[in-house]
């Protein structure tokens, strides 16, 4: 990239059929599945905005209208509310988009993997760098969100830059999976990276989660890569042949991850935030106690 260009877009693969939470997401898109009151895929979108973002490409399959429905107006539900003097709920319903920041949906019309959802944005994203934001992986950043730390990286470097994290030896086999070199305090430089290695053949314990910022030299591999790990266009494949012309940095981001694509992690981020919920907080608590001491 010869002229620096800010961060504006963020694309939302969205296409997938949410199988480990059936019968759940039978009808209804897993990324719609609430922590609390939110759907994950809201505060996916809101921890775009916080980092910058203006257009929100959302890149979907028939069955995912929900989350048109979710991102656009609901006149009738608007008026209702008024009607009923509900004003704090008709401000929720209302900027659920702020203003200024806009959605774009993009069918991907065969599941071809995370790396053919993200070549389906390219006529949308252009020749600019751009945001991959995974839904599934709920992201509470503390003090700043983690999309946030990663801009702040990419405005010093002017690289891709990927989010990651350790995990057990056990689960390889379930992430990309980086080699990595330090550069400097929480950013590595990614020497290489694999979708999905065996524990043995694991490069280290540092996986890749669902937050990539990509220069848009990626969509020339990812045109060109075959199909990888599971049959499927893999972004980490287009990432590992990226590397070999560009720098490629990795975040140590602050906070903590929830795996919301399994029941185990989504029932942990439901407990997380709903103790963090200010009208819940008190009675869940309280609930909570009394479970545990006989458990
Ligand atoms: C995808 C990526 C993988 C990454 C993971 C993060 O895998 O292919 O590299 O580590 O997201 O959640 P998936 O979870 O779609 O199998």
């Amino acid at each position: 990239m010869d002229i620096k260009k800010p961060i504006r877009k963020a694309v939302f693969p969205v296409a997938g059929l949410g199988t480990r939470f059936l019968p759940a997401t039978k009808a209804s898109p897993k990324e719609m599945l609430p922590i609390v009151d939110k759907p994950l895929i809201q505060y996916a979108a809101e921890e775009a905005i916080a980092a910058g973002i203006s257009q929100l490409i959302f890149v979907t399959s028939s069955s995912k209208r929900a989350i048109e429905d979710h991102f656009d107006k609901n006149q009738e539900l608007e008026d209702e509310l008024e009607r009923r003097g509900k004003y704090d709920l008709l401000e929720i319903a209302k900027h659920i988009v702020p203003d200024g920041v806009s959605c774009v949906y993009i069918r991907q019309p065969e599941a071809l993997g995370l790396g053919h959802a993200v070549l389906c944005a390219k006529p949308v994203v252009g020749d600019e760098p751009f945001a991959v934001i995974l839904a599934d992986d709920l992201i509470d950043g503390q003090q700043q969100p983690c999309l946030k730390q990663m801009v702040n990286i990419f405005e010093k470097q002017q690289c891709s830059v990927i989010a990651v994290e350790e995990v057990s030896e056990a689960e390889t086999d379930k992430y990309g999976i980086i080699k990595p070199e330090a550069l400097y305090e929480g950013v590595l430089k990614i020497k290489n990276i694999v979708e999905k290695p065996a524990p043995d053949k694991a490069p280290s314990p540092l996986a890749v989660v669902g937050r990539y910022l990509l220069t848009p030299a990626i969509f020339n591999h990812l045109e060109k890569i075959e199909k990888g790990a599971g049959g499927e266009i893999q972004l980490t494949d287009a990432i590992a042949q990226l590397l070999k012309e560009e720098q490629v940095l990795g975040c140590q981001f602050k906070g903590t991850r929830y795996d919301c694509g399994s029941k185990l992690g989504y029932l942990v981020a439901t407990i997380d935030y709903a103790l963090q919920h200010p009208n819940l907080r008190e009675a869940f608590k309280e609930h909570l106690q009394g479970i545990c001491k006989n458990l």
